[in-house]
């Protein structure tokens, strides 16, 4: 599938738009439309039922090293500053940036990329910020340039190596950055910290400094005392949460999977130190399950293990589950969800301090007079055991996913072109968006055949119905069958037909989506038949 077909059909049906668009939008936010709306919706709802409301904490899950609970919590985007300190964001959150002292353009270290090529006696490393499949072909036109070359003269350009980061090249020197008319034009690479600073109240400068949450885990970490406190859970329980965070990523692209304002949905799992491997083990599983249970493909997805040097500081275990999406080179896979192990860090810093990020969790981090460089809370966030009076800091498993991207997935799974006749019998490309029943935006679409002979009340009627259970869509306009195609788009599971037999009988058609397979069902059934088939 190519990502513009998908990026049109959002556009164009409603599901996503540019945020600020009649102002020339705004780089790496997103607005939801009509359609897209509803799909985020769901799939924020079914994660959180899936994990939280319909989780049986009386049985053994498949795979679960034993029964545990779930509970949620919604908390604050702007937190005690303090917070971001303790939990290292403050110091650590960064990315590598350069910039262009030329053109003024800003760049992600690890993400420009570029190859390095020789000609008149001269090696450069020359970039592109072209999408993959357009790489070589603007490297080279870029070397042209820098060699001041013509087309015919390409020859002359001695390419070397392959195409690679910027963060693998020691000498800014060499480097052409892109759109840049001198070469050496890019700065030192520096710390940029993501997190978007704001100010409270009237205070001005450092004294009102705050920031926009980055992530939804520490509002967990720091209520972990207030919830279980206030309700009854015992470990081992996870605590969810769903909602916005943000990052002032350096290049967000790829549509929303790298945005600047996002939504996440985490869970903090808190137990016993000597149980967590098991744990861990258990939601790598658990939730990798639950995205092909909502359709995505086993042969685009996979679990993938972060090797010794690529775990935080904090985590004795990481595994994300990726998925390849259309707009990465052919065998790339970009993260959907993320699975770590983070040991006590995080109650551990929100109690003592914050931790030395490089000796972690053994050694804090001292002062000048033997404290901690932040101080912690001097809460006590440990945990006692009222069967075995044992008391411990407990070990936190967080599958942390990202709302966004996951619905960015279902559309590029659900993306499908095949040919079939229109209402005049010739073929023609349909595209149908394959979306998950339970995600689906609009779960059934009923249309009378012709505005006429009674067909549109029957049609009304079974609408109304229809809407006090599920979302639905009345259209009585236009030839039948585009009208099936507008709801193919959209990705409506069922549409329903009323037609002159429903007059006689009773029953109307029921088509569906994928198999355009067509049936009859009584109309006093077809609601229970379709909210059957969508829960
Ligand atoms: N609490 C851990 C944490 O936040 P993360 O890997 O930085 O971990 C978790 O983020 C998930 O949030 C990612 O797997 C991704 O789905 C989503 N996410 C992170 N940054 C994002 C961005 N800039 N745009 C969209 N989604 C993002």
């Amino acid at each position: 599938m190519e990502m513009e077909k998908l990026v049109s059909l959002c556009k164009r049906r409603g599901f996503m738009f540019q945020s600020s668009e009649i102002y020339g939008g705004i780089n790496g936010f997103w607005d939801y439309g009509p359609l897209g709306v509803e799909l985020k919706r769901n799939i924020k709802e079914a994660w959180w039922r899936d994990m939280v409301t319909a989780h049986d904490e009386l049985s053994i899950a498949d795979g679960a090293p034993g029964t545990y609970e779930m509970t949620g919590l919604d908390c604050t985007i702007i937190m005690h500053p303090q917070v971001w300190k303790v939990s290292g964001h403050f110091d650590l959150f960064c990315d590598k940036m350069v910039d262009c002292r030329e053109t003024k353009g800003r760049y992600r270290f690890d993400q420009l990329r570029g190859r390095w090529v020789e000609a008149k006696g001269k090696r450069i490393f020359v970039t592109t910020l072209a999408e993959t499949e357009d790489e070589a072909e603007d490297l080279q036109r870029r070397a042209l340039k820098a060699f001041n070359l013509r087309g015919k003269d390409a020859e002359q350009l001695a390419w070397d190596g392959d195409t690679v980061s910027l963060d693998k090249i020691e000498d800014m020197t060499a480097v052409f950055a892109p759109e840049a008319k001198e070469i050496g034009t890019l700065t030192e690479p520096r710390d940029f910290n993501l997190m978007f600073p704001t100010t409270i109240g009237a205070l001005a400068g450092e004294e009102g400094r705050a920031y926009l949450r980055p992530e939804t885990a520490q509002g967990i970490f720091v209520n972990f005392k207030n919830v279980v406190d206030s309700t009854r859970v015992k470990i081992p329980f996870g605590i969810a949460q769903v909602g916005k965070s943000f990052r002032n990523e350096i290049t967000p692209r790829n549509f929303t999977f790298r945005s600047r304002e996002f939504e996440q949905m985490e869970i903090e799992f808190f137990c016993h130190p000597d149980t967590s491997r098991k744990w861990y083990e258990y939601w790598r599983d658990r939730r990798m399950k639950w995205y092909t249970d909502l359709g995505l493909s086993d042969e685009r997805l996979q679990l993938r293990d972060h090797a010794e040097d690529e775990l935080s500081h904090y985590s004795t275990g990481t595994a994300d589950i990726e998925y390849a999406f259309p707009f990465l080179p052919e065998g790339e896979y970009g993260e959907l969800e993320g699975i770590a192990h983070r040991g006590d860090f995080d109650l551990r810093s929100h109690m003592e301090g914050k931790l030395d990020p490089n000796t972690c969790p053994l050694e804090v981090e001292k002062g000048e007079n033997g404290k901690p460089k932040y101080k912690g809370s001097g809460r006590d966030l440990t945990y006692r055991d009222d069967q075995t009076n044992e008391r411990f800091t407990p070990h936190v498993i967080e599958p942390s996913a990202g709302a966004d991207r996951a619905m960015l997935a279902f559309l590029c799974e659900a993306y499908t072109e095949d040919q079939q006749p229109d209402d005049k019998g010739n073929m023609k490309t349909r595209v149908v968006m394959k979306l998950h029943p339970r995600i689906a935006p609009i779960k059934a679409a009923i249309f009378p055949l012709v505005k006429k002979d009674g067909m549109p009340e029957v049609a009304r009627d079974i609408y109304r119905a229809m809407k006090k259970r599920f979302p639905a869509f009345y259209d009585e306009k236009g030839a039948v069958g585009r009208r099936y195609r507008r709801q193919d788009e959209a990705g409506t599971p069922y549409c329903i037909t009323v037609d002159g037999q429903t007059l006689d009988d009773q029953t109307v058609t029921v088509r569906d989506r994928d198999t355009l397979e067509q049936w009859r069902v009584k109309v006093d059934d077809v609601v229970e038949e379709i909210g059957g088939r969508v829960s």
